[in-house]
């Protein structure tokens, strides 16, 4: 891959080094200019108006999203945000008393907070699946326990914010397929990072975001949810105008497809800067775009492996984008801070975000650094060397 390429078509990336991509991505040009044409349509016309005038291209979202999913059209939501797609799929569900919801302990903090709410409001079965001593959810484990408790839901984040960390989202998958339960996918770190295909995965939801490998607008997210889903009624908790109809005084209707998880109201220079990130994707790759992650990532690790003072804290059968490091004896927000002033961008991830991961690798705090494939070799080895000069 032509690193330096994507490097030129991605304004910020003149400016810094950025290996926070696992918060926010850089918009390539083409997103950008999606969304401050449209912006300037509504300035020059007026809202509504100016979405009338996109109607075609607002409406490409549905196909094109479709097409990075190997979905279809129908079985597609906008939403605001991976939080919002997820919080719509669950409250979908009906779930009872003594309903189990089987997940992993490197589900999304929010999942975890949202399953406890539903366990305090509805007296709903929180379980997680035991870890394979390498890292990384163990299928069997995962099986013993649909077996046991024949879980209403079962819930995977693909890609934990927290660590390296790939799950066997597919050997799972096949799991719910074979046992019935629904299944919901949390690839809010995956989509943009690694090829999706829903049917591969047996999901009945899958949830993501724009902004972070997608590279598109932040306020912008997706909900895939299956025929399934659709055929048993399943509608979230509320519908609008847009979602449902109202024919009689007392009934109502939820929408045929997928919109019946969405609102009406969007904002849609968004919406047309998500579509600009699915096709700038599209056109680059997802299979070569998994290979240049992994790839950065895995020479960041090794970069990192001799140093006495930083500890490399990925563990998993499969690696992701996502590198963590531990720096004894330092203060989280000075390394970022002093990183931000070397015009390197990183994050941090504290225990309370990955509150059993953390606890199980004796850390509680972790430098992240995330590379995606418009960051060029000779930027790893400056952030490294920088890293290194300060804090090895
Ligand atoms: C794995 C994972 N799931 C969900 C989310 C939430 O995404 P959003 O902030 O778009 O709701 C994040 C955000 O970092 C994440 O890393």
């Amino acid at each position: 891959m032509n690193h330096q390429q994507y490097h030129n078509d991605t304004p910020g990336a003149a400016n810094f080094i950025h290996l926070n991509n696992a918060g926010a991505a850089l918009m390539p040009t083409p997103v950008i200019q999606a969304m401050e044409a449209h912006l300037q349509l509504e300035l020059n016309n007026g809202g509504y108006e100016a979405a009338a005038m996109q109607r075609k291209a607002i409406d490409r979202f549905y196909p094109v999203l479709a097409d990075l999913l190997q979905a279809q059209s129908h079985n597609i939501a906008f939403t605001a945000s991976a939080t919002d797609s997820y919080n719509r799929a669950l409250s979908s569900i009906l779930f009872k008393a003594r309903d189990v919801i089987l997940t992993t302990t490197n589900d999304y903090v929010s999942n975890q907070i949202a399953f406890l709410q539903l366990q305090q409001r509805f007296g709903v079965q929180l379980v997680r699946a035991e870890n394979l001593p390498e890292g990384g959810v163990d299928p069997a484990s995962v099986e013993k326990l649909i077996k046991l408790h024949h879980p209403q839901l079962v819930a995977v984040t693909h890609i934990p914010t927290n660590s390296g960390l790939i799950q066997p989202v597919e050997a799972i998958g096949e799991l719910c397929q074979k046992y019935g339960c629904l299944y919901l996918v949390d690839a809010c770190q995956s989509a943009g990072q690694l090829p999706l295909d829903v049917s591969a995965l047996h999901c009945d939801f899958l949830t993501a975001t724009f902004r972070k490998f997608l590279r598109g607008p932040r306020g912008s997210g997706f909900l895939f949810v299956s025929d399934r889903v659709l055929d048993e009624g399943l509608a979230p908790l509320f519908l609008d105008l847009h979602s449902a109809t109202w024919p009689e005084a007392d009934r109502y209707e939820p929408d045929a497809t997928a919109k019946r998880f969405e609102n009406w109201e969007r904002a849609y220079a968004l919406v047309l800067g998500a579509v600009a990130s699915v096709d700038y994707a599209l056109g680059v790759g997802l299979d070569e775009i998994a290979g240049a992650v992994q790839g950065h990532a895995a020479y960041l690790r090794q970069r990192f492996a001799d140093s006495d003072n930083l500890k490399v804290l990925d563990k998993g059968k499969q690696l992701g984008g996502i590198v963590t490091l531990h720096l004894s004896g330092q203060q989280p927000a000075r390394v970022k801070a002093g990183l931000r002033t070397a015009s390197v961008n990183t994050s941090l991830v504290f225990r309370g975000s990955a509150l059993i991961d953390f606890e199980e690798k004796g850390v509680d705090w972790a430098l992240r650094l995330s590379p995606h494939y418009y960051n060029t070799v000779e930027e790893l080895d400056m952030a490294v060397d920088k890293i290194l000069a300060l804090f090895g």
